[in-house]
């Protein structure tokens, strides 16, 4: 079965074909307003093909919050929660708030307030790269484990507590099974339950027994640090692999330079029990590169893709994958930004992928 297929099949309702779509737009920091503006156009492009939508764009960010001292307004979250159906984001994270506070309070707020479990980062090595012929899928836990902003800093002692839930391991993992199932490849579970045995060991417990319950998928778990070696001297027999939000944040950086970079892997995360009206999420897997920033520098590959995945989880396939035939016509054609080794700028290559939608 079709990636599309299955993501349609697991989430869309279909009366979300019927009524209008409401999707927040949230630039945010660094290069996000950059690759934010080659997405828009195609959200445009969406409505002109006939999909009754309507965007928001909201300017919360470091500037936001270095002028007013605002983060995520519980207000703003609360209309963003039940009043629509997705959110587009760029990145944040700016080197004026060390601390990242309003990173945590808006990015991380919305992941773990809207209870986007599930983190899908595909890695598909786009024409014209090397790897040809490659598909990894990383599912990230996305809301908890390592990243649950519980710890505690002393003198000569800081504590980072890992909360692992059954519920929502289970969650993550039926996902990653039900995808390794409908590809017919093989799952990975990364873990490290030798060491950290309790977090870890519960992941374990929780694999084992939906291994039970698929006994046609190809499972095993892997201490992760032997994965990582694994991974990097040969990625090809590994189809999907299932992390913890931290694991799972590492492997998809490394998957991500399989295929050209952070430039050009995205991602999309979603809540697959939908608690609330806004239940997914797209955003590329980079951050805000700050180095980069302001140079028209940045590829909105990564962005455009995740922008295609949302299409997708929308039940728009049709324009799903006219846009990711639309990056590969233009990869193929040799539109490269600099960090794959060209001269376009980000909204040149945003242009040269629009170019070629209708082919
Ligand atoms: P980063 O992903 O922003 O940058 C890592 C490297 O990749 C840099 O060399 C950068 O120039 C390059 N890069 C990133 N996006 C690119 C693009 N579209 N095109 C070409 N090159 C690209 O990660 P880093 O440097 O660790 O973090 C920078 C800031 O971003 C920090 O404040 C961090 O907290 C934040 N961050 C935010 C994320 C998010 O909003 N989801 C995710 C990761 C980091
Ligand atoms: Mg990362």
């Amino acid at each position: 079965m079709a990636p599309s297929a299955w993501i349609r099949e697991q989430e869309t309702e279909p009366s979300i074909l019927d009524v209008t779509t409401r999707i927040a737009l949230i630039p945010g920091d660094g290069v996000g307003p950059e690759v934010m503006a080659e997405a828009e156009p195609l959200i445009d492009w969406a409505r002109s093909r006939g999909h009754r939508l309507e965007t928001v764009r909201l300017s919360y960010g470091a500037d936001h919050y270095l002028s007013t001292g605002e983060t995520l307004p519980e207000e703003a979250y609360a209309d963003l929660r039940d009043g629509f159906d997705a959110v587009i984001f760029g990145a944040v994270g700016d080197p004026r708030i060390p601390d990242g506070r309003h990173a945590e309070e808006i990015l991380l707020r919305l992941r773990r307030g809207l209870e986007l479990t599930v983190n899908f980062r595909p890695c598909q090595p786009l024409p014209g790269l090397s790897r040809q012929g490659l598909h990894l899928e990383v599912f990230r836990e996305n809301t908890e484990g390592a990243y649950c902003l519980q710890g505690s800093t002393e003198p000569g002692r800081a504590v980072d507590l890992a909360v692992h839930t059954e519920v929502a391991v289970l969650r993550l993992l039926e996902v990653a099974f039900a995808r390794a199932q409908a590809r017919g490849c093989a799952l990975t579970l990364a873990h490290k339950a030798n060491v950290l045995k309790h977090g870890h060991g519960l992941w374990v417990r929780v694999f084992q027994s939906l291994q039970a319950a698929h006994p046609d998928v190809p499972a095993r778990g892997m201490h992760a640090d032997a994965l990582l070696c694994a991974l990097v001297q040969d990625p090809a027999p590994f189809g999907v692999i299932a992390a913890d939000n931290y694991l799972g944040d590492l492997i998809s950086d490394l998957t991500a330079a399989f295929a050209g970079g952070m430039g050009t892997a995205p991602s999309l995360s979603w809540a697959p029990h939908r608690p609330f009206r806004c239940a997914v999420l797209a955003e590329p897997v980079h951050g805000s590169a700050p180095d980069i920033a302001g140079k028209g520098l940045a590829n909105p590959v990564g962005m455009i893709l995740s922008t295609a995945l949302l299409f997708r989880h929308l039940g728009w396939e049709s324009e799903a994958e006219t846009v990711e035939r639309a990056v590969a016509a233009a990869m193929r054609d040799g539109a490269r930004t600099r960090d794959l080794g060209g001269s376009l700028s980000t909204a040149g290559m945003g242009a040269a992928i629009r170019d070629r939608l209708s082919g």
